[in-house]
């Protein structure tokens, strides 16, 4: 009896997969079962999944990720021309999705149409206009840098998880926060401490079983809401965006009542004046207060944890290959004294550096997937039709590891972003950690800056090793589905002996 069933199933399976690859033009892939798609073969390992579809099946296959019918892309040229392609800019509806953006087409990050294309358009001209890869984001992060340092020298000698200390999420977060609101915390601020911890738990959380509801959007009404608060901590999500935006509505209160149109300070002066203007109307991405709090929110949610987690992989890295950390500190001590904090002019002389940094973002492959997007109309993709309302995710990781673009695709070679003269490379073709096309990463100069000015800081002053016993590794944490993040690892972090007089 059980047979019969099983073969039945199998052959319904069967039959509903050919035909729906017949009817569609779709390219090849798997649909899985009726109503939950791949979703119980893949089980928690998407990633590994898609990785062993794509051998079977190209660089180009469809899946039915529980309900969405989603395509998978990894090959560089068709990502290429895929996310430069109008009608493939939308955001999937996933539930975590939307409720980041408070269930409204708002924000930059899961906005889509108009509001996207305004809200995007606004914020990169004034994060620009407040120094965005200029000298004032450079001085707000050479501040960061010093308490960062500081905070860096108490745990000198004592075997550390970096996972577990938050000075690196609260050094990125005052970079942006001055840039979004001219306000800084000290690293041992309660709230920001809170504020860090809270965005960090909304990671897990929507990785968690809440991921059942962006795979089935019809579960949303029948589930009943106890579970949803207390099994997918629905509960915690919801208090820690309170919290967040409790903080915001400080800051906007501040801002309100100096608020002088024709010389906005920071972003949420300007948020704040173009909301003026747009008040009432449909398609403009800040029609009310709540709009602005949720723009700020994106900026953080966007850049704290991408930036935090690539900082510890830059250190991972450092502490797996001691002989490149020696090199980095070699070039690092030629071109400018100790007590010189390091300047975004300098990278001119650090150029191994930041092919160190740039081979991190390879191997680390931070955002495997990046965000996926969604087709807001049929397209034409290698002579397949992608219908509307299709998923599309790019596999970086895929090309990041591609042999067509790396020598060694493997090992960990900075020398892959060197060019015969030692000059760096910084545009590759297969290198896109901070995605490619119309909605490429908005904060990617900042968080470049970031990631170089901390970086160098960090190497003229210690060294990092691994704690005795440990073995640094590029495995990761399973539970994160999306995000690659690094596994629990005790570091030792020592003070460099003072540069002796030439
Ligand atoms: C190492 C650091 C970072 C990495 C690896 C990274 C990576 C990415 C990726 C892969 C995307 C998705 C692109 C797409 O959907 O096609 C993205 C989008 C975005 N990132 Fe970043 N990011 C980083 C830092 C930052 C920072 C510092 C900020 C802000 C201050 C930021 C703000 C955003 C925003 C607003 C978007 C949405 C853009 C849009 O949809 O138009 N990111 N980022």
């Amino acid at each position: 009896m059980l047979f019969s069933v099983a073969v039945i199933l199998l052959l319904l399976y069967l039959t509903l997969r050919s035909l729906r690859r017949r009817q569609h033009g779709l390219p090849p892939g798997e649909m899985g079962f009726p109503i939950l798609g791949i979703a119980p073969f893949a089980g928690r390992d998407i990633y590994n999944y898609i990785e062993k579809l794509r051998r079977t099946y190209g660089d180009i296959f469809c899946i039915k990720l529980g309900h969405h019918l989603t395509v998978v892309l990894s090959d560089y040229d068709v990502i290429k021309s895929v996310m430069n392609n109008p009608d493939a800019q939308g955001r999937p509806d996933f539930f975590s999705f939307k409720f980041i953006a408070g269930f409204k087409n708002r924000g930059t990050v899961f906005a889509q149409g108009p509001v996207h294309l305004a809200a995007r358009r606004h914020t990169m001209r004034y994060l620009k206009d407040f120094g965005m890869g200029k000298s004032l984001a450079e001085d707000i992060i050479q501040d960061e840098i010093k308490a960062l340092l500081k905070e860096l020298e108490k745990l000198v000698d004592y075997p550390t998880d970096f996972n577990s200390i938050f000075c690196f999420n609260v050094a990125v977060l005052n970079v942006i926060w001055k840039m979004v609101a001219d306000r800084q915390f000290d690293v041992g601020d309660k709230v920001i401490q809170e504020y860090c911890s809270g965005l960090n738990d909304d990671f897990t959380i929507t990785q968690g079983p809440m991921v059942f509801l962006d795979m089935f959007p019809w579960l949303r009404p029948i589930i009943p809401r106890f579970i949803k608060l207390k099994w997918m901590r629905l509960d915690t999500l919801e208090k820690n965006m309170e919290d967040r935006m409790k903080l915001y509505q400080e800051s906007i209160k501040e801002h309100i009542a100096s608020l002088n149109p024709d010389d906005p300070r920071d972003l949420l002066d300007a948020y704040l004046t173009e909301m003026e203007s747009n008040k009432g109307t449909q398609d403009k991405p800040y029609g009310d207060l709540k709009d602005v709090m949720f723009n700020m929110d994106n900026m953080f949610i966007g850049g704290m944890e991408t930036v935090s987690s690539t900082m510890r992989w830059i250190l991972l890295y450092m502490a797996k290959y001691p002989e490149v950390q020696q090199r980095v500190q070699e070039e690092i001590d030629q071109a400018m004294p100790r007590d010189k904090l390091p300047t975004l002019l300098d990278r001119d002389s650090l150029m191994y550096c930041e092919a160190v940094i740039h081979e991190v973002h390879r191997k680390a492959s931070f955002l495997r997937l990046s965000l996926p997007h969604r087709t807001t109309k049929q397209i034409q993709v290698e002579g397949y039709t992608i219908p509307e309302n299709t998923i599309v995710m790019i596999n970086s990781n895929h090309c990041h590891v591609n042999p067509k673009y790396w020598k060694h695709p493997e090992k960990f070679y900075p020398e892959h972003f060197l060019d015969d003269q030692g000059r760096v490379i910084t545009k590759k073709d297969g290198f896109m950690p901070f995605g490619i096309g119309r909605r490429q990463c908005l904060g990617e100069i900042l968080a470049r800056s970031d990631l170089f000015l901390f970086f160098v800081g960090i190497m003229q002053k210690f060294t990092i090793c691994a704690a005795p016993g440990e073995h640094p590794t590029e495995m990761t944490d399973p539970t994160s589905l999306f995000v690659r993040q690094a596994l629990p690892f005790k570091f030792i972090l020592k003070l460099r002996q003072p540069q002796r007089e030439p």
